[in-house]
């Protein structure tokens, strides 16, 4: 029995002085104005406004108009108590095309934003890339070619120039993961292409690229600065415990997870990937001092985590189930894994259909703190989507959530209770917004948004999430 399981469960769990309590967004996600102040399209762009690919048809144009509104949304966020607050840069709309000069009124926007931020004292936390590359650099290649990587260490040290004497936490990528194997591998994501060999480049210049851009980062950043890349690590579970299942896991394991860990934290990508996708590559696009390149000293670890991955290995000629909770179609975003099934697990589960499942995360926490011990951890998203409704009275009340964000919270109160540093923990997401190819039919916020009118109202789930923000001390939500 480890020290925190011998807590009654009723008791308020105080969470450490200094932990950020925060909420995230991303641009694509939230800020619509899509044209405006020299903004150019970007993958998203170009892929919702492609027949078939979001749901019905769903773009990010006008998304939640952050981009004009987000003096309300800071508000928003200072009247809930947060003290901090993860959002993206649009790469496009501050360096349109993905070459060159900035565009300061793109940059003006960021800039504002963190002022706002930081007069209502909230701690800005900017992650630089996430998911959209401006479209000129994909009809260059995109992300499976190295010079998209270059671009990427070129677009951090002009973010950096901009907004580093503002901005303390910085993030390189957002789940490289995605960009790299639902992008280019099962083609879900923008840019849509389907090919594994484009993913696995892809995955190394996303490497590449977060190496460069921290590069960039400590050159033209000030000493105090904390840098970070945010990945979401799967926490694998073999269906049963039989080594074909374990062989699945691992082979997910190194896919899914070792493919980043292995070259940002150990400088090397792990042999078993490479014999696993020796089939399809010889990875002959890492050159030489490139993993001297990827493998960058961190201050923090950002781990985003929703729900586990259940993994098992199909026998030759059996019908293997196709849903990994991503969802996938024809083509598999999991190169060098085709015989693995992906399950999931039986019991409760949110809007997206992913299980609930917080004790994955605080397996996740101590396992990951054990593999790098003096790397601090910090959670820049978790969460979860649920039908909410508007009650006649003009409230939302959605105990799931509550619930859902109370049992993973009481989870990373368990981690740090068995000694894993987690410094914070950053709500998916503060309002209601695009969900990439779900389009707007998925509602994560802890904040309302009425989609006609733009009008905002913080759920039921807000106002707990506040109440725990504000003292620092985790109480079920039925307590408040
Ligand atoms: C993560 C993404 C985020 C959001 C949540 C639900 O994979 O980083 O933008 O879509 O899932």
């Amino acid at each position: 029995m480890t020290a925190s399981e011998t807590r009654p469960l009723t008791a308020g769990r105080p969470f450490p002085a200094d932990f950020l309590w925060g909420s995230a967004t991303a641009a694509y996600q939230i800020e619509g104005a899509v044209r405006e102040d020299g903004r150019t399209p970007s993958i998203w762009d170009t892929f919702s406004h492609t027949p078939g690919k979001v749901f019905e048809g769903h773009t990010g144009d006008v998304a939640v108009d952050h981009y004009h509104r987000f003096r309300d949304d800071v508000r928003l966020m200072a009247d809930l108590g947060l003290n901090a607050y993860r959002f993206s840069v649009s790469w496009s709309r501050v360096q349109p095309t993905g070459r060159g000069q900035a565009v300061q009124k793109g940059l003006d926007f960021y800039r504002r934003l963190v002022d706002e931020l930081l007069a209502a004292g909230i701690e800005p936390s900017l992650t630089l890339y996430h998911w959209d590359l401006p479209q000129e650099l994909e009809d260059a290649g995109g992300w499976p070619e190295r010079a998209t990587a270059e671009r990427f260490g070129d677009y951090a040290a002009l973010v950096a120039e901009a907004l580093g004497d503002r901005v303390k936490r910085w993030t390189t990528l957002n789940e490289p993961w995605c960009s790299a194997f639902l992008g280019y591998g099962s083609g879900v994501h923008a840019p849509g292409r389907t090919h594994p060999v484009a993913a696995l480049r892809a995955a190394h210049h996303l490497n590449l690229g977060h190496g460069l851009a921290v590069q960039a980062l400590g050159t033209c950043l000030p000493a105090s600065r904390l840098l970070s890349v945010s990945l979401n690590l799967h926490e694998i579970r073999p269906l049963t415990p039989s080594p074909e299942d374990r062989e699945a896991a691992r082979r997910i394991d190194a896919v899914g997870n070792r493919v980043w860990l292995g070259p940002m934290l150990e400088g090397t990508y792990p042999g078993d990937l490479l014999a696993d996708t020796a089939h399809l590559t010889d990875w002959s696009f890492v050159r030489d001092g490139d993993t001297a390149t990827t493998h960058q000293p961190l201050d923090l670890l950002a781990v985003n985590y929703y729900a586990p991955t259940v993994v098992s290995r199909v026998g030759p000629g059996a019908r293997k189930p196709r849903d990994d909770g991503h969802g996938g179609g024809a083509h598999s975003p999991w190169p060098g894994a085709e015989d693995v099934a992906f399950h999931r697990a039986p019991g409760e589960r949110t809007a997206m259909g992913w299980p609930v499942d917080a004790t994955a995360l605080h397996d996740l926490l101590t396992r990951t703190a054990a593999r790098y011990p003096g790397l601090p951890l910090v959670i820049s998203e978790n969460g979860a989507a649920y039908d909410d409704e508007v009650g006649p009275d003009g409230t939302v009340h959605d105990p799931e959530r509550a619930a859902y964000v109370h049992a993973h919270l009481d989870a990373v109160h368990r981690a740090i209770a068995d000694g894993v540093d987690v410094r914070g923990y950053f709500l998916w997401s503060l309002l209601d917004n695009f969900e990439w190819a779900y389009g707007y039919a998925k509602r994560f916020g802890a904040v309302h948004v009425d989609y006609e009118t733009l009008k905002r109202t913080p759920k039921s789930s807000a106002r707990w999430y506040s109440r725990v923000a504000r003292t620092g001390e985790l109480r079920p939500p039925g307590d408040l």
